[in-house]
């Protein structure tokens, strides 16, 4: 029978066990792509592993809870280290899960994914779907055959979101380590740990405890509202703008840029503090964006919103701030947006808005 998503207590804080779905009713299609959540090890405590090992089915057996929760409908799309994801690989992906938002008869979409670009692939279907049905997104810092691995208990609390009506409408959501965090903010903190996602600038969006989930915020709050804004039916499947990212650092000169200007319809500059980088770098991003090159600042501290002008001269040197966005988020939403041909002012207002 198919579990219609509603959104009747998504302004509470805890959704009500009376409203609660009928957990067995409701089906959940889980797409898997690979990660250290799918990874094998030669000894529970080894350091080294190999991404991707192992198949979805495999993973879902060490999660035997998930048969009070859902119906699991498993799917492998590819298996692979997430270092290794391709804008062919999110296409691919977008398609599916937007397919399987239209069928009736799904309750939400979890997604396996390596952690080390999970957030670029959940703000990228931030941006190409429509916000309705849950679709969440799951990592494991240890890998599968570890001591204590992260995984099971993951894919369990990922299940556990898509299938609360609370989760409908908020794009994309990541899961990890007991937290939800929405795509937008999210950020991979650390190289080890399973504490290593957070959301710096906004915090998570909430928790699960168990089975149960409770969000911090209504489902409309701004964080959430980038519904569709690059409608998928017009995304080629190959061939999108090339744009790269300049680390900033001390004694930095041009020869990078000039070279990235060369290739690049855009650049993100990974900047010091505010965006910034030496004068002789900002001279290169001058010249590259006088060259038609889209020239965005972010920063590289992790943190923190980069704004108009400050420090640097935005208005003068044709830039663009990326505000929140750190700088491989904002080589997702520049991609796009050239993509669609956006002028430079429209991309500032989207930094602004997504
Ligand atoms: C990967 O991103 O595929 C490897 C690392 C991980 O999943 O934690």
């Amino acid at each position: 029978m198919a579990t219609s998503i509603s959104t009747r207590c998504s302004s509470a804080r805890v959704c009500p066990e009376s409203s609660m779905p009928d957990r067995r009713q409701a089906r959940i299609a889980l797409i898997a792509t690979g990660g250290t959540i799918a990874g094998a090890q030669t000894g529970e405590l080894s350091g080294g592993y190999r991404a991707g090992a192992l198949s979805v089915d495999t993973l879902l057996e060490a999660v035997p809870s998930l048969a009070g929760l859902a119906r699991v409908e498993p799917e492998q799309l590819v298996n692979v280290g997430s270092q290794n994801m391709s804008y062919a690989v999110w296409h691919a992906l977008a398609r599916r899960v937007d397919e399987l938002m239209r069928a009736d008869d799904i309750t939400g979409i979890v997604i396996t994914h390596g952690t080390d670009t999970l957030e670029e692939t959940a703000y990228f279907l931030s941006l190409v779907l429509p916000h309705t049905k849950p679709v969440v997104l799951v990592g494991a810092m240890r890998p599968a055959t570890a001591m204590s691995a992260d995984g099971p208990r993951n894919i369990h609390s990922a299940v556990a979101v898509a299938v609360s009506p609370q989760s409908a409408n908020r794009g994309p959501l990541v899961v990890m380590n007991d937290e939800v965090h929405y795509a937008r903010h999210v950020q991979k903190m650390a190289c080890g740990g399973v504490d290593a996602f957070d959301s710096p600038n906004a915090g998570r969006a909430g928790v699960v405890r168990g089975s149960r989930v409770s969000f911090y915020g209504r489902a409309d709050i701004a964080s959430a509202a980038a519904d569709n804004v690059f409608p998928l039916s017009q995304l080629p499947a190959t061939v999108w703008p090339r744009v790269e990212i300049a680390y900033a650092c001390a004694d930095m000169d041009g020869l990078l840029i000039d070279f990235m200007a060369t290739h690049a319809q855009g650049i993100v500059l990974a900047g010091v503090g505010d965006g910034n980088a030496t004068d002789a770098a900002v001279d290169a991003m001058m010249n590259a964006s006088r060259s038609g090159v889209a020239v965005v600042r972010s920063t590289r501290t992790g943190s923190g919103s980069v704004g108009r002008n400050i420090e640097v001269d935005d208005d003068h040197g044709g830039f663009i701030a990326a505000y929140e966005l750190n700088p491989q988020k904002a080589r997702v939403l520049l991609t796009l947006a050239l993509m669609a041909k956006r002028d430079r002012a429209e991309i500032q207002a989207l930094f602004e808005r997504y």
